[in-house]
């Protein structure tokens, strides 16, 4: 399965390379002017789901632009065809295609693939994480006043003031640097990959972050669900900014659970 996933990912990644910087993106917004989708989406995620249902007509898959395919099975695809979207809409490199699969609801692969800047990340459930096929693991750094973090802000920025602004008051003055990359799915993986030490975000979705938390937990990075009415809302670092960053994020009493 997972050659099958790499063997799609890159299809769909050189379908998005195609439409990258050109005039055909045909853009359209969705819940509100920060949120939208090209053709290249479409076409990305119409690759994926149709390779799928052809091997794989029993499984289930969730994908962002089309939804639950209603299938029953114990396998379940999590898709998100184009991760970084606004990226890639203004010409900036960073974005991604982002397939989970879980097995009883379970994440056993894991596979986020940046055509752009030429990076694949993958993991099996215990069998570690890997970019470009190369063994990753998460940072060292047990010094939030060293860190290099990065954070999203919720689609809805626009009409509450619970926008993530309170979070990075608290966050800013004490990092090194602080980012707001533009892709979750590719954000994670820089944690798995060492090259972050932290980054958290509330109101995503399954489909942002199925794939990467497990390349994240597989890198040896921990994640936290820190709110439980925003979605998914989850803050993942390495082993060592985990517990500084954590108490910094204004959190609900119970917290949402995935995987
Ligand atoms: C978005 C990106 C972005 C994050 C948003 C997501 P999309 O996904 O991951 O970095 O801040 O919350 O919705 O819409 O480009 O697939
Ligand atoms: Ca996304
Ligand atoms: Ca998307």
């Amino acid at each position: 399965m997972l050659n099958d996933c790499t063997l799609w990912a890159k299809e769909a990644g050189r379908v998005q390379l195609q439409y990258f910087r050109g005039n055909a993106l045909d853009i359209k917004t969705k819940f509100n002017d920060s949120d939208i989708v090209t053709a290249a989406d479409k076409a990305s995620e119409e690759i994926l789901i149709s390779n799928i249902r052809k091997k794989y007509p029993e499984h289930s898959i969730l994908s962002e632009e089309s939804g639950d395919n209603g299938n029953e099975s114990d396998y379940r695809w999590v898709i998100d065809p184009l991760d970084g979207t606004t990226n890639f809409s203004s010409g900036l490199p960073e974005f991604c295609v982002s397939v989970g699969i879980q097995y009883k609801l379970q994440t056993v692969i894991g596979l986020v693939y940046a055509p752009y800047i030429g990076e694949l990340f993958h993991a099996i459930k215990g069998k570690g994480a890997f970019l470009n096929g190369k063994r990753i693991s998460t940072g060292k750094n047990q010094d939030i006043r060293k860190a290099v973090v990065t954070t999203g802000f919720p689609v809805d920025k626009d009409r509450t003031a619970d926008n993530n602004m309170d979070n990075v008051a608290r966050i800013l003055p004490l990092v090194r640097g602080l980012r707001r990359l533009g892709s979750a799915a590719v954000d994670i993986s820089y944690v798995a990959a060492g090259y972050l030490d932290a980054y958290w975000e509330l109101n995503l979705h399954e489909w942002d972050v199925c794939a990467a938390l497990l390349i994240a937990e597989e890198a040896g990075a921990k994640y936290e669900f820190f709110r439980s009415d925003r979605n998914i809302s989850v803050v993942v670092a390495n082993p060592g900014i985990m517990p500084q960053i954590l108490p910094l994020l204004s959190q609900t009493a119970n917290k949402h659970a995935f995987q």
